[in-house]
């Protein structure tokens, strides 16, 4: 029984299922993928294949930071907990919401992130091989972490701080070579004429920071849009609001690459490629996509100061792994402290990503999905497969159990040499057979294996006589 690689991690129930079957049943529990959502002028969009998405499809890993008054509080106000904690204005889905003047006052007034420093935090990104970095520049809160003219509620006139955070993150950003994107939250808990009747008040306020952010901070490749659906949900569904302003960004920076958030939400095409949540199943196939995830087995975005949940360096290696070889992005969330540093437990997470993708990212960046291989589901294989025009790589991220070879079927004949990436855990052995043009390829486990995946390139032209 055989099964591609590429839906190898989303496979929970029967292996006896065929991989049309697991695709068509998982077509049609997607809501994501429901033709009746979609609106066929507007479904052109895309960067699947264009020359905009090129650095996107290219990066592969990306790091998504969520620091605003909200990590001062890290998850509690006055002793009570709140879920998310980057949302606590709105104590969680704006149950019942702190009043502005207080937020404002009380942790504006205190907003002090002392040991902030763009220069270690985007070192630390790009250690772990992270190529590009999504900051928000106002969350639901309304607050701006940028210097801006629209108003005195941000980050330089309104705490003791004063330093615009997304000044001294882009300058670093440039100087380090890591893309610079940001975060935009279109919902807006303090904004004067937030709830008008068509917001008119509301959209001027909010093209002048865009406009701010646009030109002000270099050339930024991506804007992400969030949170459609919170003024009292008059956004969502509406198209016509949706278009404007994807035109008015486009309009200050025609190449800029622009997210799905904007409009309709989940349930939609708009946008240049999808943002599913904290999963890996609802990764659409038919669309260019990237998964963001929190670096704790929850939803919180923001700093909870009392979190001990983090996730695993294996969870996350092999995400991103699943995330590529499907054809999207991966990106981990960090919730900075009140302080102005990514907690520990974060940083010894990107250690580990770094070591890893510091010697496999040659079957990471710049790859693209490799269908034509397919391997023998057997004991407790699991595997993915990546490639480029010159080799393929095949990711093992857990050996067959009773120590037969891994075997994997490549649609392709004439293949090259096969080698580890990782020079250090030495040599493979590897035997092949081909079977009405398809390679059968059996990889012994070796000797010393990465404790996260042991990859292995694959020449895909044999080596010259
Ligand atoms: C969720 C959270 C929001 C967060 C976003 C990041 O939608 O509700 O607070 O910013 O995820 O993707």
């Amino acid at each position: 029984m055989t099964m591609n690689l590429r839906s190898f991690a989303t496979q929970t129930a029967s292996f006896a299922a065929t991989l049309t079957a697991l695709l068509t049943a998982q077509a049609q529990t997607n809501a994501w993928d429901d033709p009746a959502l979609q609106d066929a002028a507007w479904t052109a969009r895309g960067c699947t294949n264009d020359a905009r998405g090129q650095w996107f499809r290219d990066a592969k890993f990306g790091a998504f930071i969520h620091f605003g008054l909200y990590s001062e509080l890290g998850g509690y106000w006055h002793g009570q907990a709140c879920d998310p904690a980057e949302q606590i204005m709105g104590l969680g889905e704006r149950r019942q919401s702190i009043p502005w003047k207080q937020y404002q006052q009380e942790v504006g007034g205190a907003f002090n992130p002392a040991n902030f420093s763009a220069q270690k935090w985007v070192s630390l990104i790009k250690a772990a091989g992270q190529k590009y970095l999504i900051v928000t520049t106002k969350h639901h809160d309304g607050f701006a972490m940028f210097k801006t003219a629209t108003t005195s509620y941000n980050v330089v006139d309104s705490t003791p701080f004063a330093r615009d955070i997304i000044r001294e993150l882009s300058d670093e950003c440039k100087k380090q070579g890591i893309v610079f994107c940001l975060y935009y939250s279109i919902g807006d808990w303090c904004a004067a004429d937030v709830m008008g009747p068509q917001f008119t008040g509301y959209e001027d306020y909010m093209h002048a920071q865009l406009r701010e952010l646009l030109t002000h901070y270099g050339d930024i490749k991506m804007l992400w849009f969030d949170n459609y659906w919170y003024v009292n949900d008059q956004w969502k569904n509406d198209l016509p609001h949706a278009k404007r302003l994807y035109a008015f960004a486009h309009s200050i920076n025609p190449n800029m690459l622009i997210n799905d958030r904007c409009g309709r939400g989940a349930a939609s095409t708009d946008g240049d490629y999808a943002t599913p949540e904290n999963q890996l199943q609802g990764s659409r196939r038919t669309r260019y996509f990237e998964v963001v995830m929190t670096d704790t087995g929850d939803d919180n975005w923001g700093w909870v100061k009392t979190a001990r949940n983090y996730r695993t360096p294996a969870q996350l290696i092999h995400n991103l792994i699943d995330c590529t070889s499907k054809g999207g992005n991966f990106v981990l969330n960090v919730g900075p402290t009140a302080s102005g540093e990514f907690p520990p437990q974060h940083v010894a997470l990107l250690q580990a990503i770094g070591k890893w993708t510091g010697t496999n990212g040659a079957a990471i960046y710049g790859t693209v999905p490799a269908p034509e291989c397919v391997m023998e589901f057997a004991n407790g294989l699991q595997a993915y497969a990546t490639k480029t025009s010159a080799d393929l790589y095949i990711h093992v991220t857990q050996w067959p159990s009773d120590g037969t070879p891994a075997v994997v079927q490549i649609g392709r004949t004439g293949l090259g040499k096969v080698e580890l990436l990782d020079p250090t855990l030495g040599k493979v052995e590897c035997s092949s057979e081909l079977k009405n043009s398809v390679t059968f390829l059996k990889i012994t486990k070796p000797e010393i294996v990465d404790p996260y995946a042991t990859v292995l390139r694959v020449a895909l032209q044999p080596a010259a006589p």
